[in-house]
């Protein structure tokens, strides 16, 4: 598989929550060759400011139009001056980056659990898994876990509707669904429903995924999360983007992994989870009465 530089035509660029904006490329060669859960380099504007291209992941893909969507939410100067960016200019793309969500390993119930932003690479994983696709042959039994800090933050139910699946949300400050974190009502409905997953796929904050891990771990289901580092290059060659993981030849000794080669998708087993930095603790923004 290729790795190619285009220069995209923005075919539109939209506000579509709080913060949160869809931007819709025209790029035939990596629309072409992109995978659920890779990523693009996207240099934002020319010039110095940001002087770095920004990663996002692949939000929708449509190979047959020579189209690809990034939903992103505006957090810095880079993305504020991408929410700028007008339809019909032009955007220079390096792509597609990093691995990809694989199929499930083993038969059964799929859980697939976003936080925030995180929602973006799993909308295009859940399309694929929901109707036959050649790459995901297409799964039964999918539950999709969304939360979002607050009501306004989350897509519209209409988003996931043609999915034909169960959504469960979760806001921390309880305005739309689920009063708490997407991995306490994640929790609830196993309890509840007595639903067990033979596979979870998750991409949001580092203290969400350190959660799931945790959960995944804990009961030996196979876990796949998208993680995030600052990338300055995107390509292996900086290595600034290092996690520590588990050396596969020395279980005990350490090891560094890059989230832009090795990654974005990692197993929850092949982190070292109490050795990243930030500690993966946040105190909680919102109480649940
Ligand atoms: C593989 C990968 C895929 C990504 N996919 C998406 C996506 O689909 N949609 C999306 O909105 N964002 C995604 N991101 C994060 C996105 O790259 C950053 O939000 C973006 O680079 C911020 O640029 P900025 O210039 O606006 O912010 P900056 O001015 O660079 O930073 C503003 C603030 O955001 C923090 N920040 C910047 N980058 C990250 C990061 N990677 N992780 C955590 N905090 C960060 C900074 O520490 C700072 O506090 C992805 C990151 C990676 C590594
Ligand atoms: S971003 Fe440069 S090595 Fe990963």
């Amino acid at each position: 598989m290729g790795k190619y530089q285009e220069e995209a035509l923005i075919l539109a660029n939209e506000g579509v929550a709080d913060t949160t904006w869809r931007l819709v490329l025209e790029c035939p060669r990596i629309a072409a060759e992109a995978r659920p859960g890779q990523f693009v380099m996207l240099q934002i504007r020319e010039g110095t400011d940001p002087l770095l291209r920004r990663p996002f992941s692949f939000h929708r893909i449509h190979p047959e139009r020579a189209v690809f969507e990034i939903l992103y939410r505006v957090v810095g100067r880079g993305t504020w001056w991408l929410s700028q960016t007008r339809q019909g200019s032009r955007v220079s793309v390096v792509g597609p980056l990093g691995n990809a969500f694989r199929p499930p390993d083993r038969p059964g119930p799929v859980a697939v659990v976003g936080g925030g932003i995180g929602v973006a690479p799993l909308y295009e994983l859940l399309h694929q898994l929901a109707k036959p696709s050649a790459f995901f042959g297409g799964a039964v039994d999918i539950h999709f876990f969304y939360g979002t800090r607050t009501a306004a933050e989350m897509l519209p139910e209409s988003t996931f509707s043609e999915l034909n699946l169960p959504v469960h949300r979760s806001t921390d400050d309880g305005t739309a669904g689920f009063c708490g974190t997407v991995v306490d009502l994640f929790r609830r409905v196993l309890e509840k429903d007595r639903w067990r997953p033979a596979v979870i796929y998750a991409c949001g904050s580092l203290p969400m995924q350190f959660a799931v891990a945790q959960w995944a771990l804990s009961r030996g289901t196979p876990a796949q999360l998208s993680l995030e580092s600052l990338m300055a290059c995107g390509l292996g060659a900086c290595l600034g983007c290092a996690l520590p993981a588990p050396d596969p030849k020395a279980p005990n000794a350490d090891r560094y992994v890059h989230v832009c080669k090795d990654g974005p998708i990692f197993e929850a087993g092949s982190i070292r989870w109490n050795k990243m930095q930030p500690p993966p603790v946040t105190p909680p923004t919102f109480v649940c009465v």
